[in-house]
């Protein structure tokens, strides 16, 4: 009934999610109304109003994942929130390593390995070693940690990491935990403050269905007075606009990891999108893509149902494909599925807008191989 709310491409099932959500229909009036408006009419005294449709984001995003909208920060991505935490974390004696596992998402791995420059190595769990286990993380977190990456969901395999049992064990051993919620907000039921983590870093590309350029960063709040970013601008100041050259002050809130002249559009397009995924609701929304998954699962030919495991993932079901690839994307093609490939994994994503039918026909291109 909500896939009416959403532009949804045919002319079959899009199973894409993890890569990019839909646009939801509201977007378009929302850009006109929020931004070319009040340009056209307003010309540079527009700022106020297009500032407040960011503030606006800052708070949709505080009402879908919890917490105070002054401890969020827009970003154009993660990897830019991250390449700007990273320099403002305080340096401790000892502690020179990053850790994350080798399957995060590598434009992560690129920004913590380039943290060399900085002083710190980064050690990356072997992809052998099961993220989902917290031995695996306690094995890691050794005393020379300044800070692990932990990745939610993970875009390769579905994994879902135990968020919380590694951030209370970071925390116990003084490593600073960052979250990566890029493939989890918008579809798995969690808030910041729960998480544990002292900074989470996320978008709205994929589950939250509000296109790209509307990154954030959300920044725990005791933490932030300690946080000296030096990639700043005037809106990283207390007071962006005094205008005095001689005078920077830090934000007191998370805006101090903001930078310059921000941009609008993304942030009212993703702020159109978390605002109806928050009235739908998250469980609703788990709910549902769990039941095709279920569906997507119990439609397949029964010598591959095995390798369609559901437990432990998170809204993308990574199914290993040994080499029938070929075939599957011939089958693919022949109806019409938008689905995609990592290696010999196929990933498939079944979000709000998509029906029990659609799953069943996703299934269906398995007959035969
Ligand atoms: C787990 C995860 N992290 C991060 C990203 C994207 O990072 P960025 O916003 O820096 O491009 C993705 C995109 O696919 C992802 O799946």
């Amino acid at each position: 009934m909500y896939r009416n709310e959403f532009h949804v491409p045919g002319p079959g099932p899009y199973a894409l999610t993890h890569s990019v959500g839909c646009l939801p229909k509201r977007s378009a009036a929302a850009i006109e109304e929020r931004y070319l408006q009040p340009w056209q009419d307003q010309g540079g005294d527009a700022w106020p109003m297009w500032l407040a449709a960011i503030d606006d984001f800052r708070e949709s995003l505080a009402a879908l994942l919890g917490g105070d909208a002054a401890h969020y920060c827009p970003q154009s991505n993660l990897s830019s929130g991250l390449a700007k935490l990273l320099p403002a974390l305080p340096k401790r004696i000892g502690r020179t390593i990053l850790v994350a596992a080798e399957d995060c998402f590598p434009s992560m791995a690129f920004v913590l390995q380039r943290a060399r420059e900085i002083g710190y190595d980064t050690r990356l769990i072997p992809r052998a070693q099961d993220p989902s286990s917290m031995n695996t993380w306690s094995d890691a977190l050794t005393s020379e940690v300044a800070a692990v990456l932990v990745t939610h969901a993970h875009s390769n395999t579905g994994i879902v990491a135990p968020v919380a049992g590694i951030t209370a064990l970071a925390r116990e051993r003084g490593i600073v935990s960052m979250l990566d919620v890029a493939q989890s907000a918008g579809i798995l039921p969690f808030s910041v403050a729960q998480s544990g983590a002292d900074v989470v870093f996320g978008s709205c590309v994929k589950w939250l269905c509000g296109g790209p350029g509307a990154g954030f960063m959300w920044v725990r709040p005791s933490l932030l007075s300690e946080l000296t970013p030096t990639d700043v601008g005037w809106f990283s100041h207390d007071n962006p606009f005094e205008f005095d050259v001689h005078s920077f002050k830090y934000a007191p809130d998370a805006r101090r990891f903001w930078g310059g002249t921000p941009s609008v559009v993304p942030y009212v397009v993703a702020t159109v999108a978390i605002r109806l995924l928050t009235q739908i609701g998250i469980e609703t929304l788990r709910a549902h893509n769990q039941e095709l998954m279920r569906v997507f699962r119990a439609e397949l030919p029964a010598s591959w149902r095995d390798r369609a495991v559901l437990d432990g993932i998170g809204g993308t079901l990574c199914l290993p494909l040994g080499n029938a690839q070929e075939q599957l994307l011939r089958s693919f093609r022949a109806h019409s599925v938008r689905a995609d490939f990592r290696g010999s994994i196929v990933r498939l994503s079944f979000h709000i807008y998509n029906t029990s039918a659609e799953a069943a026909t996703v299934a269906r291109c398995w007959s035969g191989i």
